[in-house]
């Protein structure tokens, strides 16, 4: 990103209508000072929940405070007007203080509010009510933010009705019964250990569910690393992983996917009725948009920022006990989780508790809804130049 400074400057100046905002998604706020010598206004675009903002913008007065390691610390992390953030649950560049990418970590929470005349965050007021609030009107957490804060959220694609005609999974899904299947998938990055992902078909085959299962092939050098270059070299496919006569048993009952899947056609089908997921945003807001409750996975960075406020605080996903990068989840677990969301009464309240909050994101995006207010006044906000 810092190396890219130098083209984005080059292409505003070649410009001959030159734009009067500029707008950086967080990893490039080191571009928001580029805006200064053309005299045009500067805002943050963060792709996240509100929760994740207030500690990346506080993080700099708790560095001060706080000794130790954040993981280490007894107590939880205080940000005015926040609920409080366990240590465990902080993102990744967190975990090590005495890590370079730490400290970058923490001049970019102060970047975005001494950079940038605000902050867009891709969030909307039911969703995140306690985070925004403080963001907005706690006078602590403000004079450290500074600059005003806009709830324009969800921003996601559009599920094109079209796109999947053809699809297998979709035809498949055609043949079953409302709300019958739950959807697993890890995301675009995620992978698993091959016993991690052994223990996940045990659990899936005992919960005796149908599922649609996006499968990659395991990940870190384990003794199955040499998968892909041993013996013929044609690629033998994540299938080999699962435990023997996996597919023989679950037969019709479930489908497995190489690699990728059109999630958010799926997730909208009306037979799919959970989601087992990694928490990537994207994956969040896709589930709440189709009214589809969670399993939540989380695998790393923010990601178990978003599981606590999924499964604590909105009750619309439930979790492994114990974190999956810590500790392996069992298949005795696994059954139970796919159980409860599916069939159980834990499974049906998330239901409907999901399908509000579905309600509240399009109400927050139609005129006069609370992202649109926010989006009004940001577009106020850029016209005050000076
Ligand atoms: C949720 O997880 C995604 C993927 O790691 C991340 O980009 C996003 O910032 C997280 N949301 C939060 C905690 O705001
Ligand atoms: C923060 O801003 C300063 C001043 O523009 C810049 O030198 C620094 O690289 C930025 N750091 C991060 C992590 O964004
Ligand atoms: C699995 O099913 C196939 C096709 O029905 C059959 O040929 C094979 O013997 C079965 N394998 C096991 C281990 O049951
Ligand atoms: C939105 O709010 C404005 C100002 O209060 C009002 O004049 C307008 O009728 C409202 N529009 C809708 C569609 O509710």
């Amino acid at each position: 990103m810092r190396e890219a400074r130098n083209g984005i400057w080059s292409a505003i100046s070649g410009m001959t209508c030159r734009p009067h905002v500029l707008v950086a998604d967080l990893f490039s706020s080191e571009s928001l000072p580029i805006a200064d010598e053309f005299h045009m206004r500067k805002y943050v675009y963060v792709p996240c929940l509100a929760c994740f903002l207030a500690l990346t913008t506080y993080l700099h007065v708790l560095d001060k405070e706080v000794r130790g390691q954040y993981v280490d610390q007894m107590e939880p992390l205080r940000i005015p007007g926040c609920v409080p953030v366990q240590g465990q649950d902080v993102p990744d560049r967190m975990l090590d203080r005495d890590n370079r990418q730490y400290n970058e970590y923490v001049r970019m929470g102060i970047n975005f509010t001494t950079l940038s005349n605000g902050i867009l965050v891709n969030t909307w007021r039911d969703l995140d009510s306690a985070s925004l609030d403080a963001l907005k009107y706690n006078e602590i957490l403000k004079s450290v933010v500074k600059v005003p804060v806009y709830d324009i959220g969800p921003l996601t694609r559009v599920v094109d009705p079209t796109g999947s005609e053809g699809n297998n999974v979709i035809e498949w899904l055609d043949m079953q019964p409302v709300e019958s299947v739950i959807f697993v998938s890890f995301g675009s990055g995620g992978t698993l250990s091959a016993e991690q992902i052994a223990e996940l078909a045990w659990g899936l085959e005992l919960s005796q569910q149908k599922f649609v299962w996006v499968l990659r092939p395991p990940a870190g050098n384990t003794k199955d690393g040499a998968f892909f270059t041993s013996g013929s070299s044609v690629p033998c496919g994540p299938l080999d992983f699962l435990p023997e006569g996996f597919m023989n048993r679950t037969g019709t009952r479930g489908l497995i996917i190489p690699l990728w899947a059109p999630q958010a056609s799926i997730l909208n089908h009306e037979s799919v009725g959970g989601f087992l997921t990694h928490c990537g945003l994207n994956s969040i807001y896709e589930s709440i948009l189709a009214g589809v409750p969670m399993i939540a996975w989380p695998l790393y960075a923010e990601q178990r920022l978003n599981a606590t406020l999924l499964t604590d605080e909105l009750q619309v996903a439930v979790r492994p006990a114990v974190l999956p990068v810590v500790e392996e989840v069992g298949r005795e677990e696994i059954q139970k989780m796919v159980r409860s969301l599916m069939e159980g009464e834990e499974g049906k309240m998330m239901r409907e508790k999901v399908k509000l909050l579905k309600e509240s994101a399009n109400h927050a995006l139609m005129v006069n809804g609370s992202s649109y207010k926010s989006m009004c006044e940001f577009i106020t906000g850029c016209q005050n130049n000076g």
